[in-house]
């Protein structure tokens, strides 16, 4: 007689701990959605087969199967950046396919996961987005940056626009916008090429995605930064400052309605965060909407679980 006993395990526990941190709801809703959701989870099955006649069989021994189901695949638009660097680093982290896109290609750093990038060279007001996104099931972007006032506005206006509308056109499920976060300024004073372009890139991803676009609004974000190979560590300034701000909170809450009052007290994100916020809103269905500097940083947390 044959026995075959299988069990199966499913690891989930990142990306539902992030649920309930941020979404909360009941264990039937869990359970209907761990086993309907779109987003991708693995599945580990282990197997093991005896023959029961009393006759040994050297091959007949147990066999372990795990099933590593991967179906996550993202393009990340400036992956090669700083921001986009630290996303495509911990994606990868996460056992997600990652493509990069940027005039630069693959970047200067060293690290087994630098290889596991897909970096492709072009620029996005002129790539092939059919051959770009083919498998996608996310893109984000960190297209964003600073000049004149045309090429603000293009850069972090036009060049989103254009991505959102490949990326639905395409029939991606999913588009993260990495924007900015508005600093408490007066409206007269977020006119400039950089906070408006960044507002409409916003709705466009919030109309073309109502139920699925993500947009982080970071303040400061601090890490390694490394331009023409040489890093900066903004982590020294930076890590330090988020630790002050954050513990000096709830004396400061109450200038929080003072306009600009955020130039000074909004904290500053690791790049690390971010990231991870980026990894959380990749796999939840239900991480979607605008999200503030604290809500990067919880809903970071909870993916690097
Ligand atoms: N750093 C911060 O403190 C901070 C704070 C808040 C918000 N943000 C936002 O976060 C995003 C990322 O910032 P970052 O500091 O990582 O900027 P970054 O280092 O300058 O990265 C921008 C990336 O976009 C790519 N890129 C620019 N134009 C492109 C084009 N036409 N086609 C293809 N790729 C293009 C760049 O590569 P190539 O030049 O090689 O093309 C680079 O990989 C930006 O949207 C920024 O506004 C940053």
């Amino acid at each position: 007689m044959t026995s075959l006993s299988c069990s199966a395990t499913i690891s989930a526990a990142s990306s539902q701990l992030s649920r309930r941190i941020l979404f909360p709801y009941s264990n039937a809703t869990h359970l209907h959605r761990l086993f309907h959701s779109r987003s991708p989870f693995r599945v580990g099955i282990k197997c093991s087969y005896a023959e029961s006649s009393g006759i040994k069989d050297a091959t007949a021994g147990p066999i372990d199967v795990v099933a590593d189901i991967k179906t996550e695949k993202i393009v990340v638009l400036g992956g090669s950046g700083f921001v986009g660097t630290a996303i495509c680093k911990a994606a990868i982290s996460k056992g997600i396919e990652v493509t990069s896109v940027s005039r630069s290609g693959r970047p200067k750093y060293s690290g087994s996961w630098v290889d596991q990038v897909s970096w492709v060279t072009g620029d996005v007001f002129y790539v092939n987005w059919d051959e770009l996104l083919a498998g996608a099931t996310a893109v984000v972007s960190t297209l964003g940056g600073f000049g004149s006032e045309e090429q603000m506005k293009r850069i972090n206006g036009e060049a989103n626009i254009l991505a959102v509308n490949a990326a639905k056109n395409f029939g991606i499920p999913k588009f993260i916008l990495i924007s900015v976060h508005d600093y408490n300024l007066p409206s007269f004073l977020l006119t400039p090429g950089y906070f408006t372009g960044k507002r409409k890139a916003e709705s466009e991803v919030l109309s073309k995605y109502p139920s699925s676009g993500v947009v982080l609004r970071p303040g400061f974000i601090y890490g390694k930064r490394l331009v023409d190979g040489y890093v900066i560590p903004l982590d020294l300034l930076g890590e330090p400052l988020e630790k002050f701000l954050l513990a000096i909170e709830n004396f400061t809450k109450p200038l929080n309605s003072l306009p600009a009052s955020d130039v000074l007290l909004a904290p500053p994100v690791s790049v690390d965060d971010v990231a991870f916020a980026v990894v959380n809103a990749i796999r939840n269905d239900d991480f979607f909407g605008v999200f503030t500097i604290e809500q990067i940083r919880e809903a970071a947390a909870a993916a690097k679980v």
